[in-house]
């Protein structure tokens, strides 16, 4: 069988539905980002790198921007890169609806557009199973963050449970699928122990890691997706539905962070 190849050329074609309640990004907006923002501020707050202290934020696959907006919103000075022009461009203007000061820019992870040691926090999001070369991309973040900086992410793990949930569920089968087909592709869902020793080769220490999962029974969620499925409720209900949360179970997605050794 042939190995599926990842659709990154969909994100040329969205435009309003990165910020619409009837698109499937919605899932992204309001189940994932919610609970990965709670996350990363406590880690911000307690690692010593508030908006006072530790001012440049550097988004890496920026999307629409609702990592970028949120950490503006916090105070933190952003820049946000991504590969596709479609996808800066929503992202910028809605950066100005929202009186947001945000620098975006068109590059790709493999080779960011950023001077070294530049950045006290990186964040990549959404991203990392998508890219072409995670070795290159790891390598990138370490060259740009400051000895001392943080770099955040989130991700899919590479799991059986992954490959029903995040493939066959969500993208493959009628009844049931959210997204398009190859959004995603298994092969490239990254597990923790190979994320972790790829940071750890450009001096990147993993400080913590978490599971990212619903915070509703199964029962619940099926209930959630087919009402979504039947046209009683919009994507955006179906990630609020969801109620994602730090969890211990990282057999799907995890998030965590990692701290860039100093000297
Ligand atoms: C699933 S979206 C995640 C958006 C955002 N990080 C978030 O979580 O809200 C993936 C984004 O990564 C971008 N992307 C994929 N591969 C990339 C690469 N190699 N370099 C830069 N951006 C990339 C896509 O264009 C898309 O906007």
């Amino acid at each position: 069988m042939n190995t599926p190849s990842i659709n990154n050329a969909l994100y040329d074609t969205l435009y309003e539905e990165w910020w619409s309640d009837e698109s499937f990004m919605a899932l992204l907006r309001t189940g994932i980002h919610p609970a990965r923002l709670a996350y990363f501020r406590q880690i911000l707050q307690t690692s010593g790198a508030g908006p006072q202290t530790s001012p440049q934020v550097l988004d890496i696959g920026c999307g629409g921007g609702f990592l970028a907006e949120a950490f503006a919103e916090l105070g933190y000075q952003v820049t946000g890169i991504d590969r596709s022009d479609a996808t800066l461009s929503i992202a910028r203007r809605h950066a100005t609806q929202q009186a947001l000061d945000i620098h975006y820019e068109k590059g790709v992870a493999e080779n960011l557009p950023i001077p070294p040691a530049s950045m006290d926090v990186v964040c990549c999001c959404d991203v990392l199973e998508h890219v072409e070369s995670l070795p290159q991309v790891v390598s990138e973040i370490a060259r740009v963050l400051k000895p001392g900086g943080l770099f955040l992410f989130d991700t899919i793990n590479r799991t059986p449970l992954s490959w029903l949930v995040a493939v066959k569920l969500a993208q493959d089968w009628r009844l049931t699928r959210v997204m398009p087909p190859n959004t995603h592709v298994w092969h490239q869902f990254i597990k923790p122990n190979d994320l972790q020793q790829l940071l750890g080769q450009q001096r990147l220490t993993l400080a913590d890691i978490s599971g990212l999962g619903p915070g509703v029974s199964p029962w619940a969620a099926v209930l959630a997706l087919m009402r979504q499925k039947l046209g009683f409720s919009s994507y955006a209900q179906l990630g609020r539905d969801m109620r994602m949360v730090a969890c211990k179970n990282q057999q799907i997605a995890y998030m965590g962070y990692a701290r860039k050794q100093a000297g």
